[in-house]
């Protein structure tokens, strides 16, 4: 069984004239140890396809399934529990809180999440890879865009979820860091059995791809 299925999926906003189809019939479904990358020009539907796959936003039409578990047939705390335990999110926007500097955006996690994160050290090595392990006292405005999206995708990776998902996450990257985090997620999917799914114009990334798609005008592809 996948770890993530869409099916049917519509997703519309607006209504009468002013409706805009945004997703069309897509069908998607993604297993464990493995990278997925959709790729789509600006406004062909990533992030609203991202976000519905996660159950951050809910379709026209259509199911998500999540292990098994299908995302319109939960209530919305039993989604915010099955979020929170199972899928690490690096949104487009980095989403990290303006108030916290970075040490304190782990803590967060392990606030809100006490079991089954990362250790320490596994932190520390990971934030290392990323080049990242210096930056603990750094508020996010203190920071360059480069440095905010890796540590939010740091901050993705540190609960260990089984499911990744990411959008846009080299945008802001040159490419010696691209190849490591291009790296670091198929490692994550290979080594550690999660299922990683990347939405991205980025074709530098198309190398560590075991799944490739192409998103256009809300329409799903699968090319490899
Ligand atoms: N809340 C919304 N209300 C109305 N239209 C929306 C909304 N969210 C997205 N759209 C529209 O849906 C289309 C797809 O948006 P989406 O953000 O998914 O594209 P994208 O592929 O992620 O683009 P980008 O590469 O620029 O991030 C766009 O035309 C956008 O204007
Ligand atoms: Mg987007």
């Amino acid at each position: 069984m996948s770890v993530i299925e869409l099916k049917n999926i519509n997703k519309d906003f607006g209504k009468g004239i002013s409706k805009v189809q945004v997703l069309r019939n897509v069908n998607f479904q993604a297993d464990r140890g493995e990278l997925s990358l959709i790729l789509g020009p600006s406004g062909s539907g990533k992030s609203t396809f991202l976000t519905i796959a996660g159950g951050l936003q809910t379709p026209t039409s259509g199911t998500v399934t999540v292990e098994g578990q299908q995302l319109e047939q939960m209530t919305a705390k039993e989604r915010d529990e099955l979020r929170l335990n199972k899928i690490g999110f690096v949104l487009q926007s980095y989403n990290l809180l303006p108030y916290l500097n970075v040490g304190d955006q782990f803590a967060l996690v392990r606030k809100i999440k006490k079991n089954g994160n990362m250790t320490e050290e596994e932190l520390r090595v990971l934030l290392k890879e990323l080049g990242i392990e210096t930056l603990l006292k750094h508020y996010p405005d203190e920071m360059s865009g480069g440095q905010n999206q890796r540590v939010a995708i740091a901050r993705a990776l540190y609960p260990n979820p089984e499911i990744v998902l990411a959008d846009e996450p080299t945008a802001a990257l040159d490419s010696s860091r691209v190849e490591v985090v291009g790296e670091l997620l198929k490692q994550m999917a290979v080594q550690h059995n999660k299922a990683i799914v990347v939405v991205t114009h980025d074709l530098r990334l198309r190398n560590y791809a075991d799944h490739i798609y192409q998103i256009m005008d809300g329409k799903l592809s699968q090319e490899k």
